[in-house]
């Protein structure tokens, strides 16, 4: 496992003591040739267009990146200006921020090589901090002065992002996956280079939903009409639910996160078969780092 995961030109440790460890990696990227087959073959089906064309008439009004409303407070904000200061302090801590910063810039660099857009975040198992990896590294992405990257909360086991941001939510994400609820009246932008897709409601059914052709033809009427630089999907454990796998070929490509107090190296192999031939693994981040973290992956 050991030389999986560090064979790569990409490939550095990036050591953020016992928060964060990265390993960026290039062995998964596929030639642009099999990218673009995948891109073909994930056009839009007879029954998705069907769809997309029954949805054009409820949203006729598409809104760009800059006409999305602002964040509204959450409850542990009082003010807009209380939630501005969360948000400040979500990404104090400066071992962390240089961490994602790093992880972001390495990112950016190969999604824009490849032209590539949408990014999932996933885990082998729950609570290994997928959730804390994309809110960390969009705020790291959205530092960067003009660039416009949205956070989409696709865990409908356990949605997080309005808690974590502290911002208002509106509405389940589901009714705005399946065309219920328009664009502008769903993301909300708690600052001028980050957006969001927020939802509120646990799902019964969200592998379901996330295969359904009706949501790959709302995410491709979104990113048409609001142009993100980077579309980072957080999304449920792998291996405990089958969201994430049936959410792969609305990917360009897989973010895995692990756990250095709990993943093992068995369950990391297990993700990326799931994983390969559907959409390029570009790294493994390794989260609350242990000395003896790598090598229990050997
Ligand atoms: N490196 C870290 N440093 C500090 N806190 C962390 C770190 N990683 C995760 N946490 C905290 O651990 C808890 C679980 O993390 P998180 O919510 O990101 O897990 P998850 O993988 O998204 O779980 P689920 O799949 O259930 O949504 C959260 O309170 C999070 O803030
Ligand atoms: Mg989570």
């Amino acid at each position: 496992m050991r030389d999986t995961y560090q064979n790569s030109d990409l490939d550095a440790g990036l050591d953020a003591g016992q928060h964060l460890k990265s390993l960026i990696l290039g062995h998964s990227i596929r030639p642009r040739s099999t990218v673009l087959a995948r891109a073909k073959q994930r056009g839009l089906t007879h029954d998705a267009a069907l769809v997309d064309k029954q949805m054009l008439s409820v949203d006729l009004r598409t809104p760009r990146w800059q006409d999305l409303s602002l964040a509204l407070p959450g409850p542990k904000s009082r003010s807009a200006s209380t939630m501005q200061k969360s948000l400040a302090k979500a990404d104090r801590d400066p071992t962390t921020r240089r961490a994602f910063d790093q992880l972001r810039t390495r990112l950016r660099q190969t999604t824009l090589k490849h032209g590539w857009t949408n990014i999932g975040v996933m885990a082998p198992t729950s609570g290994c901090g997928t959730t804390f990896t994309a809110v960390n590294l969009a705020l790291s992405l959205a530092r960067v002065p003009g660039s416009r990257t949205l956070l989409m909360d696709m865990n409908m086991r356990s949605p997080a992002l309005g808690d974590a941001f502290d911002v208002a939510v509106d509405g389940p994400i589901a009714g705005f996956l399946s065309g219920q609820t328009s664009i502008g009246a769903h993301l909300v932008r708690p600052s001028e280079t980050l957006a969001l897709g927020l939802n509120d409601e646990v799902e019964d059914n969200p592998a379901e939903i996330l295969q359904d052709p009706a949501t790959a033809t709302t995410l491709e009427r979104m990113r048409a009409a609001i142009r993100p630089e980077m579309v980072l999907y957080d999304l449920p454990g792998m291996l405990t639910y089958d969201d994430a796998t049936a959410f792969l070929p609305q990917l360009d490509a897989v973010l895995l996160v692990s756990d250095g107090t709990q993943t093992m190296g068995r369950e990391l192999k297990e993700c990326e078969r799931l994983i390969d031939g559907k959409a390029p693994l570009l790294g493994v981040v390794l989260n609350r780092a242990r000395a003896n973290s790598i090598t229990r992956y050997s």
